[in-house]
């Protein structure tokens, strides 16, 4: 057996976090207290979380999409997303800001899992660029979910994530997460709730793709820290959920 200990505080720590009207990020004084790297690709200054960034850069190899995909924000800190709301309600009025713009505090850009990305073209819109459903942004979004990505802001989940739908918008959730997600048409909203029926030591949600298989548990947080007993062999993540518990991945197979 391997011992796993979950402080309280790492409930808002991990690629789960849900951020949202509901639910703000943690941050420590405003600064972001995980690895933040250049995404490495051209001349941008986009920045995000390494892991998310290692991803989306192995997405970016397998389509060979060189310049066709331009990253157009990634990492904020709450200082510029507060300047991003500021401006966009003076240029764009408060309506069109709810819908597009996340509150200060409550931006998943905030977390260094965010990307927006755009199809390359003369004009690129900072708040709303163009990633159509289709050519090479339909085959990076047919591939997002292998990497652990997520469109975030679906069309017809608008009332669940308080957000309009965005389709250049894509979070990293991690695998598999990212791939049940899809296959049971779920926001992340919607997943936290899901998880829940999978409490730690019960019955698990056992995800299988081919020769890989996962267990899933949820494992509510309690007021002082927690000491798990994991199988010695089994590669597991786990994740916070930001408000009241952690997700636990065991790799079981493959
Ligand atoms: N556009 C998304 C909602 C953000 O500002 O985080
Ligand atoms: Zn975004």
């Amino acid at each position: 057996m391997k011992k796993l200990l979950l402080k309280p505080e790492n409930v808002h720590k991990g690629n789960l976090i849900l951020v949202n009207k509901e639910y703000p990020i943690q941050e420590k004084q405003g600064s972001y207290d995980s690895t933040l790297v250049n995404l490495g690709i051209r001349d941008s200054e986009v920045m995000m979380d390494y892991v998310a960034a290692k991803e989306l850069n192995r997405i970016f190899t397998s389509l060979a999409c060189g310049n066709d995909i331009v990253p157009v924000s990634g990492y904020r800190s709450s200082q510029e997303q507060k300047q991003i709301y500021t401006d966009s309600l003076q240029e764009n009025g408060r309506q069109f800001t709810e819908k597009y713009v996340a509150y200060p505090g409550h931006s998943e850009h905030q977390t260094g899992l965010a990307i927006d990305l755009a199809e390359n073209s003369y004009n690129i819109d900072f708040i709303r660029p163009n990633f159509p459903k289709k050519g090479i942004c339909l085959k990076f979004r047919n591939l997002a979910a292998n990497y652990g990505f997520i469109e975030r802001y679906p069309k017809n989940k608008t009332s669940i994530t308080g957000i309009a739908h965005e389709p250049w918008h894509f979070r990293y959730v991690g695998y598999p997460h990212s791939a049940l997600m899809v296959s049971l048409n779920q926001t992340l909203e919607e997943y936290m709730v899901f998880t829940k029926r999978y409490i730690y030591t019960e019955e698990p949600y056992i995800y299988e793709d081919g020769q890989r298989q996962y267990e899933i548990y949820f494992v509510p947080m309690v007021k002082d820290e927690i000491t798990l007993d994991l199988p010695k062999d089994l590669p597991y993540q786990v994740s916070g959920n930001n408000f009241d518990g952690f997700i636990l991945t065991l790799k079981t197979a493959g």
